[in-house]
C-alpha cells in the first residue's frame, strides 16, 4: 500500500445510516454501522488524500486526518454532499440512505390514539450519488450496490441508470460480511468488466479498493 497514492486529491466519501424523523422523539433508520466507509475514510486519507467523511449517526471513532462532517437525515447528507462534491476528484458513496421520508414532521410527540393502526404517509429521499454523477465537474463517481441475487446484473443496472463510473457490489447472503461486520467481499463493476475481491477485514479491503481507484483516476 502506497502512502503517496492520493496525494493532491480531494475525496469524499459518504458513511453510516440516515435517519428521518418522525416527531421530535422517534425516527426511521436502519443498521448501518458505517464500518466500510470510514475504513475507506482511513486509507484514502493513509494514502495522501484531502478527505472529507460525510457521515450519519455512528458508534465510530473519526479516523485520522480526516475531516468528519455528522449528518442525521438523507435531506442534509444531500446539501453536504452536492457542497463538497462540487470540486473533489473522487466521491465515494457508502451511506445507506433512506430511501424515504415521512412527508411531515410532527412538531410534538405524536399521541398514542384510540385506533388499531395508524398512517405514516412517506415521500422519497433524493438520490444523493446519482446527483453528484451529474454534475457538471463531476468527480470519479464511485456508489455501493448491497444486492441478495443476481449481485453483477443488479450492480451493472445501478451503475447504468445512476451514471456511475464503478460501483462495488456485495452480495448480502453471504454469512460474515457486509453491514455490521468486519469482513467484506466485493465485485468490483465498471464498464471495463467485472473483478472479484474475496472476502478480508474491511481495513484490507479499503487500502485495495484505494489503490485500484488511485489508478483508475490516474488513467
Ligand atoms: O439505489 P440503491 O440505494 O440500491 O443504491 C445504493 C447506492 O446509492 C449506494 O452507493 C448509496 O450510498 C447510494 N445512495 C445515495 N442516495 C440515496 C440512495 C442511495 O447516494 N438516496
Amino acid at each position: 500500500f502506497q502512502t503517496g497514492l492520493l496525494a493532491g486529491k480531494k475525496v469524499v466519501i459518504t458513511a453510516g445510516p440516515t435517519r428521518e424523523a418522525i416527531d421530535p422523539v422517534r425516527y426511521i433508520s436502519n443498521h448501518s454501522s458505517g464500518k466500510m466507509g470510514y475504513a475507506l475514510a482511513e486509507a484514502a486519507a493513509e494514502a495522501g488524500a484531502h478527505t472529507l467523511l460525510i457521515s450519519g449517526p455512528t458508534q465510530l471513532p473519526c479516523p485520522a486526518r480526516v475531516t468528519r462532517i455528522d449528518v442525521v437525515s438523507a435531506v442534509d447528507m444531500f446539501a453536504a454532499s452536492l457542497r463538497e462534491a462540487a470540486d473533489c476528484d473522487l466521491f465515494i458513496a457508502s451511506a445507506a440512505v433512506a430511501d424515504y421520508r415521512p412527508r411531515e414532521v410532527a412538531e410534538q410527540k405524536i399521541k398514542k390514539g384510540e385506533g388499531e393502526s395508524i398512517t405514516l404517509t412517506l415521500v422519497k429521499n433524493p438520490d444523493i450519488v446519482a446527483a453528484v454523477a451529474r454534475l457538471p465537474q463531476r468527480p470519479f463517481t464511485v456508489g455501493f450496490a448491497a444486492e441478495s441475487e443476481h449481485l453483477v446484473e443488479y450492480a451493472r443496472r445501478k451503475l447504468v441508470r445512476k451514471k456511475l463510473d464503478l460501483v462495488i457490489a456485495n452480495d448480502i447472503t453471504q454469512p460474515g460480511i457486509g453491514f455490521n461486520s468486519d469482513n467484506n467481499a466485493v465485485t468490483l463493476v465498471d464498464a471495463a468488466g467485472e473483478q472479484v475481491i474475496d472476502q478480508r477485514s474491511k481495513t484490507q479491503l479499503a487500502r485495495e479498493l484505494v489503490t485500484i481507484l488511485a489508478e483508475k483516476l490516474a488513467s
